[in-house]
Parts: structure tokens; sequence; C-alpha cells
């Protein structure tokens, strides 16, 4: 049984006075929700709040981001050490807008990945093909290339120590999904590269999330398929009603 996980990602939203607000009204609401692993990502200048605010807590905080040295001539970038000092327990990696917009390569991933692992953070690496990828029909290639270029150098493991999450870009921010069973097969497409990867041990207690417009109305959906063990939420994990609502969805812990 791999245990769900229920992880937002802030993005480049709120300061640190409107992450107190939104952890009083968020804890109340998940305080009974032994289900899941809760993970949030606030930005950089409000890492150390939340962890101030969550401690004690189910909830654990995760960072956007990271440099894979541990410090040197880096302007702008925060490394893995820094990153635990503060409290994080996770670290998103290789996210799309990462990706995309700032011309973060598989290579960089790859060094990322290790940098927080040898840190002791859970890296949540993240792969997803674009829509003229899907649509040229090579998602698949695509994910598989991420995961080589990203993931090929991990040991068995290394991989009992990462998740992933399966983020198809097309689908993050537009408010369109993907099909739970669209979701489904790429993450089973996923997890036989884990398999090939680091055995079938491994691939089996992978935890695989989906992203990508995850909201209150589809969370149950997607949840129902046995290979989606948990979501990375963007928008939705805003508010603090509609991400504990996702946590809190009906049909948990069944
Ligand atoms: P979204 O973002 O839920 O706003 O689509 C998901 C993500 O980027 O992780």
């Amino acid at each position: 049984m791999r245990r769900p996980v229920i992880a937002g990602n802030w993005k480049m939203h709120k300061t640190r006075a409107e992450t107190r607000v939104f952890f009083q009204r968020f804890l109340p609401l998940v305080a009974d929700a032994e289900h899941c692993d809760i993970l949030i990502a606030p930005p950089f200048t409000a890492l150390s709040t939340a962890v101030e605010a969550t401690r004690g807590t189910r909830v654990s905080i995760a960072a956007q981001d990271l440099h894979w040295e541990s410090e040197g001539a880096f302007t702008g970038e925060i490394s893995a050490g820094m990153l635990v000092e503060v409290g994080c327990r996770a670290v998103i990696v290789g996210h799309s807008e990462r990706r995309l917009l700032f011309g973060e390569s598989n290579e960089q991933v790859a060094r990322k990945t290790l940098a927080a692992l040898a840190a002791g953070l859970v890296p949540i690496v993240c792969l997803g093909e674009t829509l003229p990828q899907r649509e040229q029909g090579c998602a698949e290639q695509v994910l598989q290339r991420q995961f080589e270029q990203s993931l090929g150098a991990l040991t068995a493991e290394q991989f009992s120590r990462i998740m992933i999450a399966y983020e198809p870009v097309w689908a993050i921010g537009t408010g369109r999904t993907a099909t739970p069973a669209m979701a489904a097969a790429m993450h089973r497409f996923v997890r036989r590269l884990v398999a090939q990867q680091g055995g079938e041990t491994v691939a089996e207690q992978m935890r695989i999330l989906y992203g990508g417009s995850v909201r209150p109305d589809n969370i149950v959906a997607l949840m129902n398929e046995p290979e989606i063990d948990g979501v990375l939420v963007g928008g939705a994990s805003l508010e603090a009603e509609s991400f504990a609502a996702i946590v809190q969805y009906p049909g948990r812990g069944r």
C-alpha cells in the first residue's frame, strides 16, 4: 500500500503574513487527516514562517527549487543544506515552469535530485509533456527521455527516497485536467521505467503524483485510480478551504 500524498505548490504566491493566515485557517480543517502525507511548498521567503506555523502538525514543508552545489558564487540560488536548516523535508525539482520559463535541463534536474538526496530531502521530481508533444503522439517518448536523463543515474536505494510527479504541461493552470484514465496510463508507464531502473519492489513502492488543474471537484476521480498515489496542486492550494477539501476528499482512507 502506498500512502497518499497531497502536495501544494504555491509558486510565487503569499507573503509571510499571508502564509500565517493560511495556516490559521488550514490546520484546523485537516487536524484529523491521517490518511495521507500533506506537503506545502511556499516561496523561499515564507519557508521559515511555514515551518514554524506547522511545527508539531502533520503538515511538512517543501521548497520549490534548489541549487545542486552546497555553496559558492551562484547569485540568487539556495542550497539543499540551507533548505534543511530552515526545516524543509522535501523539494520540488524540475517543475515544468522551471524547465520552460527558466531553461532548466534534464541534466540540471539530475544534479538537483542528487543534491537533495545527499542532504536528506525528498525530491519530488516533475516530468511531463507539452500539448504539441502529446498531439504528435510522443508523450511517452518525452517522459522516457526526461526520466532517463534526470533519474537514470539513481541507485535503487536513491529511487526509494524520491517521489515523481507526472504533470502534463497542457493541464497546468489551464483548467484542463488529464482524464484520470489518461493520467493513470502515464503513471503506469513511469512505474515501468522505475522498475527497469530500480527493480520491481522500488517501483511498487514509488509514489507517483499527478499534477495539473487538480481541484476539489476532480480529486475523487483522480484518487480512485490505483496508479495515482497523490496530487501536486497549484492554484487550488492557495485557498485554505479548497486545499483542505482536496486533502479531505470523499472516499479517502478506503
Ligand atoms: P495547477 O498547477 O494546479 O494550478 O494546474 C499544478 C502545478 O503546477 O504543480
